[in-house]
């Protein structure tokens, strides 16, 4: 997988050359180019916003520079990539486990990070009408700017990568993955620590109770949590992927 982002902060993506992502970029699973904006903004002061048409509070981001940068990353694309252009926002869709999955399986990803108020919407327009482009936001609140959500998809999209974790069972019993419970409490060793014990049944030695143990809380801090996750036909079902995903 490709995966190019343009940011007038590229010093944010440094966090993608740690751990995990950044063993999957050495190994070459997946490539990550940084741009900065501000190299395709070619006054003297590299200017890359301007006051919003119709008047209002705050910078809107120009067209010029994201059409310069993104026309050079678009245009040396591989030509069977068809590359999705996403442009985090609070106002786009909501980033989830299941896009994710399916983020996952594209070749090209390109992340255009916006600051200030936004991006002329005229930019949004342009890559519409020549390619495949989406807002994505990573929940309902604010962020000063797309960076850290970007990272935050790169992060849950490159994970799922074949071959970027190298147990991919591990993929499996996770929250929000297989049947849509979130995961289970986790212990090792010591057995007691500061008088708090691991569950008994988890030392027992028998797979079946600690399978049905680790279930039940499953759906007991999915219940607490998150109620609006949990599905009668969900807690019917045996393991498996669930079937409205
Ligand atoms: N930019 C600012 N806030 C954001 C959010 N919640 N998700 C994605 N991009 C954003």
């Amino acid at each position: 997988m490709r995966i190019d982002v343009v940011s007038i902060f590229p010093g944010y993506f440094d966090a993608l050359e740690l751990s995990l992502l950044g063993k999957a970029r050495q190994r070459g699973l997946i490539e990550v180019h940084v741009h900065d904006l501000r190299d395709s903004a070619h006054d003297k002061h590299r200017t890359v916003d301007d006051t919003p048409a119709g008047g209002g509070a705050g910078m809107v981001m120009k067209p010029e520079p994201w059409g310069e940068a993104l026309d050079g990353i678009l245009s040396e694309a591989e030509p069977d990539a068809d590359p999705l252009v996403i442009f985090p926002s609070p106002a786009g869709d909501v980033f989830t486990q299941t896009m994710a999955r399916e983020l996952a399986d594209e070749t090209h990803l390109v992340f255009g990070c916006g600051r200030y108020e936004g991006i002329d919407q005229r930019v949004f327009d342009e890559y519409a009408s020549r390619g495949r482009v989406r807002l994505v936001s990573i929940g309902d609140y604010v962020l000063n700017g797309g960076e850290v959500a970007a990272i935050a998809m790169i992060e849950a999209i490159g994970r799922l990568v074949p071959g970027v974790v190298g147990n991919p069972e591990s993929l499996v019993e996770e929250s929000h993955e297989e049947d849509g419970l979130l995961e289970y409490p986790s212990f090792t060793k010591p057995a007691n620590w500061r008088d708090r014990s691991v569950p008994e049944v988890l030392l027992s030695g028998n797979h079946a109770a600690i399978d049905a143990w680790r279930r039940e809380q499953r759906i007991e801090r999915t219940g607490r949590v998150r109620p609006e996750l949990l599905s009668r036909e969900m807690l019917g079902r045996p393991p498996g992927r669930h079937a409205a995903e």
